[in-house]
This record gives structure tokens, C-alpha cells and sequence, in this order.
């Protein structure tokens, strides 16, 4: 019998002590914990998931600070905007929802400052992560982690398979749980025996942006099965890269969508952020 992880479940208690650390921190300092959030354009879901954010900047105690730019904004706006923030010593955070429009660079993004990259992209942070010191880590692979930690899920001498290889997701992901012990697989587009891989791991992690691209003959009995993925299935219905009806029987453990890792992300993204305010102090 397979158990589902309840990200919203985990998510819900997580943000509920980190809401009393905040208004501990607030009442403490007499400061409040800003983010600056960097939307550019009318990317639908980018759309969706900033309202996310700063709706869940609302619930913990977290000032969230919006800035919508026009899909045509020129590269110079973009950075002037981002210096501009990287120098107030108001702001706690900077995110820079991604994608951006085609014709900016993600360069602009170099000049978040490491203490305010709460989204722990910057060459500094992931370059700690690969070895392994403290540092900010990206919401999603970390939020993961969270859930694993929570389920008492042993990750020590684990095969863990990850399947993408994205900056955002797939590459830190495949730190963090090298970083705890478990031998760790890669696969990506090019992979040329992915189910014989993929059917080698005791923790497998979806993170290619598919639907239903991890069918049940690709998962080992008794794993754990993360799905990262967020798609749209052929009637329209929000799915993960995960078959996860005919799964999930072979699971033990195993992620829903939605519900699963997406609500860890945005409660990731709180925690760095009260971190970045906790250093500031510091
Ligand atoms: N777009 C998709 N995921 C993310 C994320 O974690 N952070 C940012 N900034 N943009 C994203």
C-alpha cells in the first residue's frame, strides 16, 4: 500500500512555525521581512505562481513588495530595477520570476547580491551547494528535501534517480541528495537507457515538465516517487510528469499533483526569505 506525501499537509505546519519565527523576528528587531518580486510580462502561469508567492507571504508575515514590468521593458530598465533593490536596505529578498521574455538576458539576475538571492540561483550559492556549506538553496529541491526529512525517508546509501537536468530543479536537486549520502543518477533528454535507470532507484525525482511521463513500468517496487512536474493533461486537467494512477501501487511513497511538492516550493521560498532577514541582523 503506497502512502501519498501531503505537501500541502507538510507545507501548511511548516509555514505555521515559521509564521511565529517571523513575528518573534518582527516583534524583536521592530523591522518587517520584505520581498521584491520581479514580474515581467503576461506569462500565464508566472502569472499564478507570483499571486502564490505573495499570497503566501500574506498568511506567514512576510511584506511583499510587487513589480510588474511591461512584456517590452528593455534589458538596462530591468537591471536599473534590480540595483535599485539590491541597494535598500529595506528589502530582505529579490526574485526574478522566470522565464523571462526571449529578448532579456537571465544575466541580469547576477546583480542580486547572494544575501538577497532567495531563490538560491546565484553562481555563489549553487557553487556552496556543490560543496556542500551553508548556503540559500533553490525552493523546489529544497522543499523535496523538507518532504523526505518529514516522512523520516532514508536517503543514506539510497539509489536516488533524478530525470532533468535544469539549473532551477534537476541539478540541485541531484546535489542535495548526494550531499545526504544516496548514489545519484542523472538522466536528462539524451539519456539512452532511461527506464533501465530509472528502474534502478529507490527515490526517483520527475522533474522534466511532461505529463505522464514516468509510467509504472519505469518505477521500481517500493520507491519513493517526487514529482516535480506541473502539466496539463489531454482534457485540460493540472497533472505531474508522474502516470500517477497506474503508479502508485508500486510506490511506497509517493507525490501528488496538484498538492505535492508545489506548496513546499512557496513555503521554501518563505523560509529563505526569513533566513536573508535573519542574516541581515547578523
Ligand atoms: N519559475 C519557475 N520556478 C521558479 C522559481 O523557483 N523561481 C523563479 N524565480 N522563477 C521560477
Amino acid at each position: 500500500m503506497f502512502k501519498i506525501l501531503d505537501g500541502k499537509k507538510i507545507a501548511e505546519q511548516l509555514r505555521c512555525e515559521l509564521t511565529e519565527k517571523i513575528f518573534e523576528f518582527k516583534k524583536i528587531k521592530g523591522k518587517k521581512i520584505v520581498l521584491a518580486v520581479i514580474l515581467v510580462g503576461q506569462n500565464h502561469a508566472s502569472q499564478i505562481y507570483v499571486r502564490n508567492k505573495i499570497k503566501a507571504c500574506e498568511e506567514v508575515g512576510i511584506t511583499s513588495l510587487v513589480h510588474r514590468l511591461p512584456e517590452q521593458v528593455s534589458q538596462q530598465e530591468l537591471e536599473n530595477l534590480i540595483k535599485t533593490l539590491a541597494d535598500d536596505k529595506s528589502i530582505n529578498g529579490i526574485l526574478v520570476q522566470l522565464p523571462l521574455p526571449a529578448h532579456l538576458s537571465q544575466s541580469a539576475l547576477k546583480l542580486i547580491p547572494d544575501s538577497k538571492d532567495v531563490d538560491g540561483f546565484s553562481e555563489n550559492n549553487v557553487g556552496k551547494l556543490c560543496l556542500n556549506l551553508p548556503t540559500t538553496v533553490a525552493c523546489t529541491p529544497y522543499g523535496v528535501m523538507k518532504m523526505l526529512e518529514y516522512e523520516h525517508i532514508e536517503i543514506k546509501g539510497k539509489n536516488a534517480v533524478v530525470v532533468g537536468r535544469s539549473n532551477i530543479v534537476g541539478k540541485p536537486m541531484a546535489m542535495l541528495l548526494l550531499n545526504a549520502d544516496a548514489t545519484v543518477t542523472v538522466c536528462h533528454s539524451k539519456t539512452k537507457n532511461l527506464k533501465e535507470q530509472c528502474l534502478k532507484a529507490d527515490i526517483l525525482v520527475a522533474a522534466i515538465g511532461q505529463a505522464k511521463f514516468i509510467t509504472a513500468d519505469m518505477v521500481k517496487d517500493g520507491a519513493t516517487v517526487i514529482d516535480v512536474g506541473m502539466n496539463r493533461d489531454e482534457n485540460g486537467k493540472v497533472c505531474g510528469d508522474v502516470d500517477f494512477e497506474n503508479v502508485k501501487d508500486k510506490c511506497a511513497y509517493i507525490t501528488p499533483v496538484p498538492g505535492g511538492v508545489g506548496p513546499m516550493t512557496i513555503t521554501m521560498l518563505m523560509y529563505n526569505t526569513y533566513m536573508a532577514a535573519l542574516r541581515s541582523e547578523n
